[in-house]
């Protein structure tokens, strides 16, 4: 540019030297401003994107210690629970008040853990960015899993706004539905369960599980059954400010937890 516009027009008022001159100080001053910030641009992108690659590395870390534990550990716990309760069946006639007791104990322990595990792989799960990846697919995981293990049908409708929960109720309430799914598998010799979550209020909302085995007896309310489940999802209940209620209705068990919001 310069070059032309100093040979078409401007060389009745710049000398050839001067021109020679003038050119390498345009360079000079067009690198210093222009190039400089282009550099500049580019260096930034360059950091972002070691940024990025950084976090997708720690992710992909998370995701694999993860599966490491589900797939090691709490499976593993899965099946001691199992066998501690075959051997307290086994011996069932023949047990101490003292026996008892110790299993009942082993069989809280084994629980506990197995819940430490199951929140540290959700957590695990749960990326630093939450917006990376959605809540609803552990939830939707969780239901094809069950759904492979146990042969039930499970039918989802799910229109909760994710907003409404705060990060630890959304892995709390992952652990409640998961409770109540075992429990129907273990004791409602249910053929379908029913899964539904909405909104309520301004900022509430309501989950619901529902299964079409035997029911309970009416004992279940009392805390004596010997489970912890129950216990657990009444005590998460308690401390997130959540209402918990499980009853029978026309040939159902349904499982209500729900968040009041402003009304
Ligand atoms: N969906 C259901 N249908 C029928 N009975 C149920 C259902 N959910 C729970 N129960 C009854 O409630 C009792 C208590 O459940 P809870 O989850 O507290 O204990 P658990 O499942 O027996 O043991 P744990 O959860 O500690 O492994 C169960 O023993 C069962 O009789
Ligand atoms: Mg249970």
């Amino acid at each position: 540019m310069w070059e032309y516009v100093r040979h078409s027009f401007l060389l009745p008022y710049v000398s050839m030297d001067l021109g020679n001159w003038l050119a390498p100080l345009l360079v000079f001053l067009v690198t210093m401003t222009l190039l400089r910030k282009l550099f500049a641009m580019m260096e930034s992108l360059q950091e972002d994107l070691q940024k990025e690659r950084a976090a997708k590395a720690a992710l992909e870390e998370r995701e694999h210690i993860a599966r490491e534990l589900h797939d090691g550990i709490a499976q593993s716990l899965f099946l001691l629970s199992v066998r501690v309760d075959r051997v307290e069946q086994t011996h069932k006639g023949i047990l101490t008040e003292a026996l008892r007791e110790t299993y009942q104990s082993l069989r809280k322990t084994v629980y506990e853990v197995n819940e430490y595990v199951r929140q540290a792989i959700a957590g695990l799960r749960y990326p630093v960015n939450p917006a990376s990846m959605p809540w609803m697919e552990s939830i939707y995981n969780l239901v094809e899993e069950f759904r492979h293990d146990t042969g039930i049908s499970v039918h989802v409708s799910w229109s909760l706004t994710e907003s409404r929960l705060t990060m630890k109720e959304k892995v709390e309430l992952y652990s409640t539905i998961r409770e109540a799914m075992i429990n129907v598998y273990k004791h409602a010799q249910a053929s379908t369960i029913w899964i539904e979550g909405r909104d309520a209020g301004q900022e509430g909302w309501r989950c619901e599980v529902k299964d079409d085995g035997q029911g309970f007896l009416p004992d279940i309310n009392q805390e004596s059954t010997g489970g912890f489940g129950l216990m657990m999802i009444r005590e998460r209940a308690v401390t997130l400010q959540w209402s918990f209620e499980i009853r029978q209705e026309s040939q159902h068990t349904l499982v209500i937890i729900g968040k009041e919001g402003k009304q």
